[in-house]
């Protein structure tokens, strides 16, 4: 299936451009829709505009409550025909209403290895606790904060030559890697959101379902 896909931004895009380059190069099986920030002015507008993609603002500063932006932000998405959310560097969080809007279909980027480092600075977090190995995680978006079923982890090592900014580089590469194959694998069917009644959602595999 090709996935109708609109991606959220707040700042440099970097992954934004590594969804669009693995769409174009035939890597991803999707269509991006609409690239949305809610920040005017940021570097993943000028990514859109230069790889020819429809991009809006809705800017959170601009409305009363989240409730209001968040209507906003789904009156475009929706007039898109945006079908599935890449999380590409957005930095709100959303809430139980607007992603019913798209159940189960909300994809997130995050430089660690969660349950580890939820919430901002992720990279800066694991290095300063000292950690020896670090990395980033793909995973669905459920109510919380970096906390819904995990679908991919890619893990680098951190040396003990790193400055923290060498390490948030090192983890930003592996999720230029990440994110397009994990939106691929759901393009393609393999893996996908199971919400369980009471209990934490998970990730199923094409393949368990297969058996069952
Ligand atoms: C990435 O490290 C992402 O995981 C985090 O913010 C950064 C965004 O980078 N949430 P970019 O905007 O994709 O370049």
């Amino acid at each position: 299936m090709t996935l109708e896909l609109g991606v959220l931004v707040s700042g440099s895009g970097s992954n934004l451009e590594a969804i669009l380059t693995a769409i174009s190069s035939g890597r991803l099986d999707a269509r991006c829709r609409l690239v949305l920030s809610n920040r005017p002015s940021v570097l993943a507008l000028e990514r859109a505009r230069s790889a020819g993609v429809p991009s809006v603002v809705v800017d959170h500063k601009e409305y009363a409550s989240r409730e209001e932006f968040e209507r906003a932000m789904l009156a475009k998405l929706q007039e898109s025909g945006v079908e599935w959310l890449a999380l590409a560097g957005f930095m709100r969080v959303l809430s139980p209403t607007f992603l019913a809007a798209f159940p189960g279909r909300v994809v997130n980027v995050h430089p660690s290895l969660l349950p580890a480092f939820p919430g901002t600075s992720a990279q800066t977090q694991a290095f300063d606790y000292g950690v020896k190995v670090a990395g980033c995680t793909v995973h669905f978006v459920d109510a919380g904060v970096d906390s819904g079923p995990i679908i991919a982890q890619a893990a680098v090592p951190v040396l003990d030559t790193d400055s923290a900014e060498d390490l948030r580089r090192r983890i930003l590469e592996q999720e230029h890697a990440l994110f397009p194959q994990a939106l691929q694998w759901i393009a393609e069917g393999r893996v996908r959101m199971v919400p369980r009644a009471g209990a934490r959602s998970v990730v199923t595999l094409a393949s368990e379902d297969a058996e069952r």
